[in-house]
Formats: structure tokens, sequence, C-alpha cells
């Protein structure tokens, strides 16, 4: 099985840009990117930060580029989102019985589990107790199955010092619950705009640097410095007991030779 991560879109409004770069034609580029090379993804996940300032208009620019994308796609919340505002154009999304945005999807026997780790105010992402309880209810129900987590904000930290206080507020309670559960395979992550990948508490997690600007990695810096690169997204595939990880960049690429295979 294979399932496509996109984040941090950052969309604006019609006739803007962001940092000089247009947020809708970078993610544009990724979709038909997936939809043309990997057209057998079984699902595409665009894990927050789907607009820079939560404007209506942008939610609505991203809602009318996937009316017709052909691939089961699910839309998280980041920090720069509006849960309200996200709401009021996807009517008809997810979201749990308090309103937030968490939901799950189960496909060939893997649970995927979308959470909402906006906290509106703040610079750290939350998992509060009704969000907890539910993370806890739909992993007690998926006691027989696989599980991968989808979440904009890490958990745990990553290295990059920029990021020290902008991580997940509350983390041992959601390790605690993702290592009782003792099948959960991966934490896809967005938020940082810089492609990596580790282990939190031995469960992996990789982090996706996303189709808007990007963030050079800097292990000593405070400051982060944006960059323009291409617009990056990630093809995982599942095999039963793990997921690989590959970043593919969303640009024209001359194929030089063909190697045969043996
Ligand atoms: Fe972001």
């Amino acid at each position: 099985m294979m399932i496509a991560h996109i984040t941090d879109p950052h969309l604006v409004r019609r006739q803007e840009t962001l940092f000089g770069l247009d947020p809708m034609h970078r993610l544009d580029r990724v979709l038909t990117q997936i939809e043309r090379e990997y057209a057998n993804v079984r699902l595409c996940v665009i894990s927050g930060d789907l607009t820079d300032r939560a404007d209506a208009e942008a939610y609505t620019m991203l809602r009318e580029r996937l009316t017709n994308f052909p691939i089961q796609t699910r839309l998280m919340l980041g920090n720069h989102d509006d849960r309200a505002e996200f709401r009021s154009v996807f009517r008809d999304t997810a979201a749990d019985a308090h309103g937030f945005v968490q939901s799950f999807d189960d496909i060939d026997g893997v649970r995927f589990i979308y959470l909402d780790t906006l906290a509106p105010g703040s610079t750290e992402g939350q998992l509060c107790e009704k969000r907890l309880t539910w993370l806890a209810d739909t992993l007690t129900a998926a006691a027989d199955k696989d599980v991968a987590i989808f979440t904009h904000y890490p958990f745990r930290r990553i290295g990059l010092p920029h990021f020290e206080g902008m991580l997940l507020s509350n983390p041992d309670a959601v390790m605690s619950l993702l290592k009782a559960h003792g099948r959960v395979r991966h934490i896809f992550c967005g938020h940082v705009h810089v492609s990596m990948s580790g282990q939190w508490d031995g469960i992996p997690f990789t982090s996706s640097a996303g189709t808007a600007h990007q963030i050079l990695p800097d292990f000593s810096s405070r400051d982060a410095r944006f960059v323009a690169k291409p617009p990056q997204f990630d093809i995982a595939t599942f095999d039963g007991n793990s997921f690989r990880v590959t970043g593919v960049e969303a640009e024209e690429r001359q194929v030089l030779a063909i190697s045969a295979g043996v």
C-alpha cells in the first residue's frame, strides 16, 4: 500500500504571494505529479498549515483544486489555520464529537489517524483531555490493527533550536498512548518545513519539507532562514510491518538513461 504525505501549503488569496512564492501553484505541481507518477496512491494527507492566514478565499481555492483530484484526501489543521474558518468552507469534513478536526480511516488493515493539534493563541500545539480521550478510544478500537499517526506539530524534539518552543506541549501523554497500543508503526508530521526522520520513544517519525517555503536545517541558531526550493512531498509504502518513506521534489526531471532491471 502506498500513500502520499503533503504538508504546509500555506495558501494565500488570489493575486497574493508568500515570500515571493505562489503557494497555490506549488501545491498544484505536487498534486499533478502525484496524479501523474503515483496514480496507485491509496490516500493523500495534507497535514496542516493549509493556509498562511486562514483566509476563507484560500480555503475555497483548496476545495476547488481538490474537487477533481482522484485520490482520497484528508485535510488537517496547523497553527496557521483557523478551525471555524476551515469548517465553514469544508462543511462536510470529519470531526470528533467536540468539533476538533480529528478522524481516521481503515485501509488494508491499517488505521490512519489524523490529529487536531491546533491550540489557538499558543506557539505550541496541544492535545487537550478531550482530544486525548478521543485518541485513546480510537487506538483501543484498533487493537488488532497497525496504526499510522498524522500530526501537524512534532511530538518531541527534532534537534532544531528554532522549534524548541513550538512543539506539542504535552508529548508524554500522547506518546504513552501510542506506546501502550504497541503497533503504532509511524508518525508523520509537518510544521517544521524541513525533511527529517528519526525515532521518538522507539516509534519512527518523518517530517516532510512541505510545498511552500522551506527552512534551512540549522542545528545551532534559533533563527530560521526561509528559502525557495522545489516543493516537496513524501511517498510512503507499507510492507506489513513498517513504512518506508521517500521525499520527492516536484520538478521537471530529465531521464538521463534507463538501467534495465535484472
Ligand atoms: Fe507551516
